[in-house]
């Protein structure tokens, strides 16, 4: 692959859900995507992404899980009513957990490894020609997001990706030019 056709990848990748509910995406696609997002650089070699592949009815599961805990903290009803049903707008959630290092330093680069695999699995769906949207876990549902998927307890959730066929993909947009100091 030339550089222009690597530019044409990254640029094609958009936050996408517009997605066909009712195809199925095989697990073996989801898999080979796992597999591609851990050649992302990952300092001490720790390997700390942890996946949970959520589908069927699972996914309302998910959403109630994270509406209790909303629930709990009081936040409005149409938010929570909103997050109950969310995951089923994909046939799959893929939930990207980073697994606590042995320091606070270790703790952050492993986020930073993980988010550069949830970063190379978005280009591979990309490719793939796939849909993909890459959401936070809802505020103060980490804990309960991260028991649900079987992850060990201190485990960060990175992204939680709905992964799906398109029905549409939005328009790209301009960048700004990014900042660079170039120091001689
Ligand atoms: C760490 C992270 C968390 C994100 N969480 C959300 C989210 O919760 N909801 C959302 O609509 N988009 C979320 N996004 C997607 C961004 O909104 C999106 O990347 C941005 O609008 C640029 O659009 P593009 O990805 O199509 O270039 C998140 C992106 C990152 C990197």
């Amino acid at each position: 692959m030339n550089f222009d056709d690597f530019s044409v990848l990254v640029r094609a990748r958009r936050t996408n859900l517009m997605i066909d509910r009712s195809r199925d995406v095989e697990p073996t696609v989801v898999q080979q995507l796992c597999e591609l997002s851990t050649w992302a650089p990952n300092h001490k070699l720790t390997w700390p992404w942890v996946f949970a592949e959520v589908r069927g009815e699972s996914r309302l599961q998910l959403g109630s899980v994270c509406a209790e805990v909303m629930a709990a903290q009081g936040e409005p009803e149409p938010r929570i009513t909103k997050t109950r049903g969310k995951f089923a707008r994909t046939p799959v959630v893929l939930v990207v957990g980073s697994e606590v290092g042995d320091s606070d330093l270790r703790t952050a680069e492993n986020r930073d490894a993980v988010a550069a695999a949830v970063q190379t699995l978005l280009l591979g769906a990309t490719a793939l020609g796939l849909a993909s949207f890459w959401s936070s876990c809802p505020k103060g549902t980490n804990d309960a997001v991260t028991k649900f998927c079987g992850f060990p307890s201190d485990t960060t959730v990175v992204a939680m990706v709905y992964l799906g066929w398109p029905t549409d993909v939005p328009k790209g947009f301009e960048r700004p030019a990014p900042r660079i100091n170039r120091l001689t």
